[in-house]
C-alpha cells in the first residue's frame, strides 16, 4: 500500500489530496480538496500573481488539514509528500513546496518535487488505468501542447503553441466581447445560440506541415470583426462566439489528426491507441465532440478524465508522486529541490517563443 499526500499551488487553485494504491487494484482518491481563487482575480480579468501567492499562504494549511481529515489517513501513515515544484507562478510554487518540505521534515517523510505537467500527463492512468504509450492534448489557460506519453518521466512534446494558449484565446475573446471572466465557459454558453457560419474566421496553421498551434491571428480576426459591427447586439456576440469556437475546433482537429498519424507511425504495435484530453478547455462540449469524432474516424480511444481531474487539482500531483515512488524515480532528496517557474516536461524540444504562457499557468 502506498499513500501519498499531494499539494498543488502553481496557479490560482490551492489544492491538497491523498491518493492510495494497493497492489494491482485501481488507485483510490481518498480526498481531493480544491479551493479556487477565481473570485479574487475576477475583477482584474486574469490571475494576479501577488494576489494568488497571498491567497495560497492563507488557505494552504487548512486545505492540507482538511485533505488529511477527509482521507481518514493519519499523517504518520502517509508514505510521502508530493508537491508541485513547477512550472507556474513562482510565489505559489514557493508556498506549496516550502509547506510540503516543512510537513515532510516534521513528519520524517520523503518529499517528491513534481512537475505540474506530469500531473496532467499521468491523470489518465489514475482515472482510466491507461497503458503507455498514449497521446495527450493539454489545453488550458497556460498551455496548448500535444505530448507523446511513453512512460513515467518519458515525454516527447510533438506540438506547442507559438503564441497564445487556447484557454487564453477564449479568455481574450470573451473580454473583447464584454463577457465575464473566466471567458471559456461564457464563450461556450453564448455560442449555443449563435450562427457558426456568419463569420469566416481563419483556421490557424490548418494544412501546415509544422505540427504546432497558433491562436493570436484568430484573436485579431475576432477583434476586427467585432470592431466592424459595433455596437454589438447579443446576437452579434453569440454569432462571433459560435464562429470563433467553430474555427478553434476545426484548427484543433487538423493539428490533432497529424499527431494521430504520427503516433501510428511511431508506435505501430500499440493495440488500443488513445488520445487523452486534459486542461480547462477540455470542458468545452463542442471541442470534445470534434475530438471524439476524430478519434472514432481514426480508430483511437478518446479519453477525457472527469473535469475535476482535468483542471488543476492535487490528486494528479499525489498520483504522479505514487508513479515516481513505484518506479524508484523520486528524487533522492526532494528537500534540495528549488521551485522552477519554467520546467518543460520534454527537455529536448526547443522552447517556443511565447509558448502560450500567461504567467506560466498550466
Ligand atoms: O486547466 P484550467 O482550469 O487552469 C489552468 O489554465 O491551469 O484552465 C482554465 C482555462 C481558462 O482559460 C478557461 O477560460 C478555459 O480553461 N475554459 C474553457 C471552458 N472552461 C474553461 N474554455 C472553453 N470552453 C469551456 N467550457
Ligand atoms: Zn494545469
Amino acid at each position: 500500500m502506498i499513500r501519498v499526500l499531494g499539494i498543488e499551488t502553481s496557479c490560482d487553485e490551492t489544492a491538497a489530496s491523498v491518493v492510495a494504491l494497493e497492489g494491482d487494484a485501481a488507485p483510490k482518491i481518498l480526498s481531493n480538496i480544491v479551493l479556487s481563487q477565481i473570485e479574487e482575480h475576477a475583477a482584474f480579468g486574469g490571475v494576479v500573481p501577488e494576489i494568488a501567492a497571498r491567497a495560497h499562504v492563507e488557505a494552504l494549511d487548512g486545505i492540507v488539514e482538511a485533505a488529511l481529515a477527509d482521507s481518514g489517513v493519519a499523517l504518520a501513515d502517509i508514505d510521502a509528500i508530493a508537491a508541485t515544484a513547477g512550472p507556474g507562478l513562482v510565489g505559489g510554487l514557493i508556498v506549496g513546496l516550502m509547506t510540503a518540505k516543512a510537513i515532510a521534515a516534521a513528519a520524517g517523510k520523503p518529499l517528491i518535487a513534481v512537475n505540474h505537467l506530469e500531473g496532467h500527463a499521468l491523470t489518465a492512468r489514475l482515472t482510466d488505468g491507461l497503458e503507455f504509450p498514449y497521446l495527450l492534448l493539454l489545453v488550458s489557460g497556460g498551455h496548448t501542447q500535444i505530448l507523446a506519453v511513453r512512460g513515467v518521466g518519458d515525454y516527447q512534446r510533438w506540438a506547442t503553441t507559438i503564441d497564445d494558449a487556447l484557454g487564453e484565446a477564449f479568455d481574450k475573446t470573451a473580454k473583447m466581447l464584454g463577457l465575464p471572466y473566466p471567458g471559456g465557459p461564457n464563450v461556450e454558453k453564448a455560442a449555443l445560440s449563435g450562427n457558426a457560419s456568419r463569420f469566416a474566421f481563419p483556421r490557424p496553421m490548418k494544412g501546415s506541415a509544422q505540427p504546432d498551434f497558433s491562436f493570436s491571428g484568430l484573436k485579431t480576426a475576432v477583434r476586427q470583426a467585432a470592431t466592424a459591427i459595433e455596437p454589438l447586439s447579443d446576437q452579434d456576440v453569440a454569432d462571433i462566439c459560435a464562429s470563433f469556437q467553430a474555427a478553434v475546433a476545426d484548427a484543433l482537429a487538423d493539428r490533432v489528426s497529424r499527431a494521430l498519424a504520427r503516433f501510428r507511425k511511431t508506435f505501430p504495435g500499440t493495440k488500443n491507441p488513445a488520445l487523452v484530453v486534459s486542461g480547462g478547455v477540455a470542458a468545452n462540449r463542442a471541442i470534445k465532440a470534434t475530438l471524439e469524432r476524430l478519434c472514432t474516424e481514426n480508430g483511437f480511444n478518446f479519453v477525457a478524465p472527469p473535469l475535476k481531474l482535468c483542471t488543476d487539482n492535487a490528486a494528479m500531483i499525489a498520483w504522479a508522486g505514487i508513479e515516481r515512488l513505484r518506479e524508484g524515480m523520486a528524487q533522492e532528496n526532494g528537500f534540495d529541490f528549488v521551485p522552477r517557474p519554467r520546467w518543460p516536461l520534454d527537455s529536448v524540444s526547443t522552447p517556443m517563443v511565447g509558448s502560450g504562457r500567461r504567467g506560466a499557468k498550466a
